[in-house]
């Protein structure tokens, strides 16, 4: 192996986007995950930060950066929803990793029970209670209480250094 290693100290060599970069070595699946803000505007981003951190009780978490402009929608938002995106599902990704003004015009989406947009066609709903938060650097991370949940067979989409794969199977 020959790999030189660079410093991550944060001195003035430091290159955040070279680091982002080391950081997509590891591959993910990816999610949008929705709420609804106080106004009642349907808010929602995609997000491969997603981990699961509890089984028992069930908590899972993301990070969401702090010049989101959804995160004041996610700061006060009492719920959240987490939709696991299929492999046939890239343009939704696209589309929610965009700043448009509204994400789910023409998006095919239910309301959960309490009235969280759940993606249609998702692999994995994960309907949570937005339970804590820890302020990180130059992100927020989540921790979500699962209410219920629901997920069906299919392959996921796939995000790796950079850019989406599809799994062929093996
Ligand atoms: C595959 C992928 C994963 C992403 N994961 C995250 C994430 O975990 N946290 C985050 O803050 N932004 C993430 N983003 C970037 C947001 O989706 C993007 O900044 C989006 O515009 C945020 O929505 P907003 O501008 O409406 O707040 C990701 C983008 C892509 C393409």
């Amino acid at each position: 192996m020959n790999q030189s290693f660079k410093s991550a100290g944060g001195g003035a060599d430091f290159d955040a986007r070279d680091f982002r970069n080391a950081l997509g070595s590891f591959a993910t699946g990816v999610t949008v995950v929705t709420t609804v803000a106080r106004d009642g505007k349907n808010v929602g981003l995609t997000c491969n930060s997603f981990s699961s951190v509890s089984l028992s009780p069930p908590l899972i978490l993301w990070s969401l950066s702090l010049h989101s402009p959804s995160l004041h929608a996610f700061l006060q938002a009492p719920f959240f929803a987490v939709n696991v995106l299929g492999a046939d599902q890239l343009a939704l990704s696209q589309r929610f990793s965009t700043s448009l003004a509204n994400k789910f015009e023409g998006i095919e989406f239910t309301a959960g029970e309490e009235g969280v947009p759940l993606l249609g066609g998702a692999l994995c709903h994960l309907e949570c209670r937005n339970e804590t938060r820890h302020y990180s650097g130059d992100h927020v991370i989540f921790i979500g209480h699962v209410l219920r949940y629901a997920y069906r067979d299919g392959a996921p989409l796939v995000f790796w250094g950079g850019r989406y794969l599809q799994l062929d199977g093996c």
